[in-house]
């Protein structure tokens, strides 16, 4: 699909695998050899980093011995998180080639390629069998997608009955956001921020009951501050451009946009 194109493009023009490295060897770490944490949430896309992929993980009961799929899992950084402090067993699927090509060169590198594997496609035709996982995540992803029913079906499909999901996007909390670029799309025709209501109802018809929803605004701006001030792996991901992280930080300081996570689950 021409957009899928566009989308995977935006995000594979990033030069994470060489910033990456080069930040382990500026610190000392041994790039072949090193633990998740070693990177400070720089393999982390996503508002909060490292905390919010914790706060995440505990919200929705990831825990030893279960299966969890990432879905849009990026460079990795979520995934070997999960595997890592929590001892899960991690699949994820993303549509940018560059990134699941660096995603298992980095869960390589990091040992952890026993437990974490990723396959490149599509949240919308997931390359995956139907009740194979217990729990999701998608962190930052729907920002990029127009058709959220579809995502939420295919999730409700490899879900397990009584699978899990846990949804942390950008979401419109008022009003339109003028300024591009942002972090996720250069023009607004890449852009498709919703309301919390859009995501729930899309939940709902994908057979999800909704347990827990929450907002994280200011939280959202104190992490844009210091990922802006102290920059990759001092604070904020790698490969996102100051600009962009300077128009978020307006659209929440200006109530437009926000962090939202929603949790929610398949009737068992
Ligand atoms: C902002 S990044 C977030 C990555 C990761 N979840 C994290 O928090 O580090 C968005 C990711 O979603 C992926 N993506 C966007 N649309 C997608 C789709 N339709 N199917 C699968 N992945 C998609 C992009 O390739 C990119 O890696």
């Amino acid at each position: 699909m021409v957009f899928e194109e566009s989308v995977a493009a935006h995000y594979g023009r990033i030069d994470a695998g060489a910033q990456l490295l080069g930040m382990l060897r500026r610190e000392g770490k041994d790039p072949e050899h090193f633990v998740p944490a070693d990177l400070h949430g720089a393999d982390q896309l996503h508002i909060g980093g490292p905390g919010a992929t914790a706060r995440l993980a505990e919200r929705a009961g990831i825990g030893s011995g279960i299966r969890v799929l990432d879905i849009g899992s990026g460079m990795g950084g979520v995934a070997r998180h999960l595997a890592h402090e929590y001892g899960v067993e991690v699949h994820g699927v993303d549509l940018t080639p560059e990134f699941v090509e660096l995603s298992r060169s980095l869960t390589q590198r990091s040992g952890l390629a026993g437990s974490v594997t990723f396959s490149q496609g599509s949240a919308l035709t997931l390359p995956l069998e139907d009740s194979s996982f217990d729990t999701a995540v998608i962190i930052h992803v729907g920002m990029n997608i127009r058709d959220k029913d579809q995502v939420f079906a295919e999730a409700s499909r490899v879900l397990r009955p009584g699978g899990v999901i846990a949804l942390y996007d950008i979401m419109v909390l008022g009003g339109e956001p003028e300024d591009y670029p942002l972090p996720w799309a250069n023009t607004a025709e890449m852009s498709f921020v919703q309301p919390p209501l859009a995501y729930s109802d899309a939940l709902a018809q994908a057979g999800f009951e909704v347990d827990l929803e929450s907002k994280t605004v200011q939280e959202g701006i104190d992490f844009i501050d210091r990922a802006i001030n102290a920059g990759p792996g001092r604070g904020g991901p790698v490969g996102v451009d100051a600009a962009a992280l300077g128009n978020l930080r307006t659209a929440f300081q200006a109530g437009i946009l926000g962090p939202v996570e929603i949790y929610a689950h398949l009737p068992g």
